[in-house]
């Protein structure tokens, strides 16, 4: 395990205070989360992208509660010192404020979080302020909102214009006045980005919003080549692990069906004495 320390909100105000940008990725399992740990990420997102990264769904809208609760006590136990968020799922916390503390309430008392995050901006306000209440750490996000992808008509840049801009300012401002911790804005302009950053006193981490916010998010999955449908313009690939994997199982399939594989380093025997001693049993039975 590392032996770095643990992430809090004050270290995570420190850096943003001092400059330092704040690193963020997105999470869905143990073996992931290990490596996260090794890396030192700051934030550690459970997303309800998790519908689509790992269980092949078309869209996030069908994640329940109980899959992210599942996949967030998994990230936790490989990365014990990230500053651990769970994304709240599709109705999770639209239909009451009651339903949103309760269901905020699981991540923190279920699988160890740190904090939740949720979509939307004025309207949401009320569900912030209650989970805000309830003594749990929120992020907003705002932008392109994965949960409503039919109203925004589809994955694509918000706020190209002054006034649609205008809108993700307010809400930035009405998240903040409601109690949110930080602010995700993915997929704006970086200039309305930088505005927003500019104007703010809680952390403000861009996916596909340029450079100037206090911290970066990327999609694991995106970054290392492991999603076959296609890859976002926003996401650099860092390593193409999808590329050595399937190599790697393209090899397996011809060593296997050349009888290549396995090699004797790759099982075991038993000593000659128990195998005759074995042979003779077998052989006593008929
Ligand atoms: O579910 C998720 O991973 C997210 C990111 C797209 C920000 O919400």
């Amino acid at each position: 395990m590392s032996d770095r320390k643990k992430i809090t909100l004050p270290v995570l105000f420190d850096k943003m205070a001092k400059g330092t940008p704040l690193t963020m990725i997105t999470c869905y399992d143990y073996p992931m989360a290990y490596l996260v740990e090794q890396a030192g990420i700051d934030i550690v997102l459970v997303g309800d992208s998790l519908g689509m990264t790992m269980l092949g769904y078309d869209s996030t809208l069908p994640v329940t509660m109980d899959d992210m609760i599942r996949h967030a006590a998994a990230v936790r136990r490989g990365t014990p010192n990230g500053w651990l968020i769970g994304d709240m799922p599709y109705m999770s916390y639209q239909a009451s404020d009651e339903s949103a503390v309760l269901n905020a309430g699981r991540f923190m008392a279920q699988a160890a979080c740190d904090g939740i995050k949720l979509e939307g901006g004025i309207e949401v306000c009320p569900r912030v302020k209650a989970i805000v209440n309830a003594g749990i750490p929120v992020m907003g996000h705002l932008g392109l909102t994965p949960q409503s992808v039919s109203s925004l008509g589809g994955f694509r840049l918000q706020g190209k214009s002054a006034k649609q801009a205008k809108k993700i300012v307010d809400d930035a401002r009405a998240l903040e006045e409601a109690g949110a911790m930080a602010i995700l804005l993915e997929l704006v302009p970086d200039q309305v980005c930088a505005l927003i950053t500019e104007r703010a006193k809680v952390p403000i981490i861009s996916l596909g919003s340029g450079p100037t916010a206090h911290g970066q998010l990327l999609i694991f999955h995106d970054m290392f080549g492991l999603y076959p449908r296609f890859t976002p313009k926003m996401a650099k690939k860092f390593a193409d692990a999808g590329k050595a994997i399937a190599d790697g199982l393209k090899q397996y399939v011809d060593e296997v069906t050349t009888k290549v594989f396995p090699e004797p380093e790759h099982y075991f025997g038993i000593k000659a004495e128990e195998y005759a001693e074995l042979r003779r049993l077998v052989e006593l039975e008929g």
